[in-house]
């Protein structure tokens, strides 16, 4: 028997194998007790003495050769046919409907106005929720003995161990550094401080963020809310680019047939100051419970910013002028959705959010 062509019939039958029963058959013939290499043995003796040597390694090289061929093709077998998937699945079950989450209504409205300010050159900044005093207050021109300023105000952040009882202001201000006092921001407006501290005009620069204020809540209060500040610095701006630009987004936000009015108002930080309403959206202005009979409805504050505020952030005020305005997202997202309890934001009922 030529045992190279033992080795080609072996390599091709091999390839044919599929299943543990043929490969078993497979091995019985090949190394059975009467199989082929048990054959080939069995001659050797009848060989002349100077090829038995040869043919004996030969005959045992085919037989480790067929013995690793058949561990190969094991392991193959085990691991599994593999299959087209199409036959693992029955495609002709109804599709499942994956229950999307999708964005807050709060988080919509700031991507809108954010969106609405950047195509007007806006660019977006953050600041964070924890804020100096410095920058909360005394940088925007905020006197100390601002009503604002009070602890009833402001949540201060202070240290455990001089935190001070409810009614001693007095001790808790001589605790800590008036300027060096850290407090949860009650307004976007420290952000103008820091960005003005870094950048020098021109800049026009919108803020969305969190802010807090110790207020009792009810339907129109929170004790923490979010702002949109917006802020634009250089040579020569005037109140009435404030009033382009407030145009512009009302009427983005509200639709084109909105009016706006400016009042008269105070800000430390702005002067002149002036609070911002539009014609009531439910009313068109003829006066309803929304509006409270007025027609209209408050939904900022502005003014051009303070030279004292220039003078904190090293600005020069003779050289440079600016605006600034800040306002509540809530009551905006109120007013754009027909939602008459702020409390529905943040109680996150899905039968609220899954409207928006
Ligand atoms: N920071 C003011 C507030 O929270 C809003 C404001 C911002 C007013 C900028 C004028 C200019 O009420």
């Amino acid at each position: 028997m030529d045992i190279e062509a033992i080795k080609t019939q072996i390599d091709s039958e091999i390839q044919n194998i599929n299943s543990p029963e043929e490969l078993e058959d497979f091995r019985v013939r090949f190394l059975g007790r009467k199989g082929i290499v048990a054959q080939l043995t069995s001659t050797i003796p009848s060989l002349p003495q100077q090829e038995r040597a040869t043919f004996g390694q030969e005959a045992n090289a085919l037989k480790n050769k067929i013995l690793s061929l058949i561990n190969e093709k094991q392991k193959l077998i085990t691991a599994g046919p593999i299959l087209p998937a199409v036959t693992l699945c029955d495609i002709s079950m109804p599709g499942i409907v994956q229950d999307l989450g999708h964005l807050h209504p709060i988080t919509k409205v700031v991507d809108e106005i954010c969106t609405i300010f950047h195509r007007m050159g806006f660019s977006v900044v953050e600041g964070p929720e924890i804020e100096t005093e410095y920058n909360n207050f005394t940088g925007l021109n905020i006197p100390l003995e601002h009503p604002s300023r009070d602890v009833f105000d402001t949540f201060y952040i202070v240290p455990q161990a001089t935190r001070p009882t409810p009614h001693a202001k007095s001790v808790q201000r001589a605790a800590c550094s008036v300027q060096s006092r850290l407090l949860l921001r009650s307004h976007t407006s420290p952000v103008q401080i820091r960005v003005m501290k870094s950048r020098k005009p021109p800049l026009a620069v919108v803020v969305p963020g969190r802010v807090y204020r110790p207020d009792a809540v009810d339907a129109s209060h929170s004790f923490m809310f979010h702002q949109i500040e917006g802020f634009m610095v250089d040579e020569n701006i005037r109140f009435s680019d404030l009033k382009g630009v407030l145009e512009v987004f009302a009427k983005a936000v509200f639709g084109k047939d909105i009016r706006m009015r400016f009042r008269p108002h105070f800000f430390p930080f702005t002067e002149p100051s002036a609070e911002v309403d539009i014609s009531c959206i439910i009313c068109q202005g003829k006066g309803c419970s929304v509006c409270g009979k007025k027609g209209w409805l408050e939904i900022l504050g502005s003014g051009m910013i303070h030279p004292n505020v220039f003078k904190h952030v090293g600005y020069d005020s003779k050289k440079y002028t600016g605006f600034a305005f800040g306002l509540g997202l809530e009551r905006i997202a109120m007013l754009k959705y027909g939602i008459d309890d702020i409390r529905l934001f943040f109680e996150n009922d899905l039968r609220f959010l899954k409207q928006f």
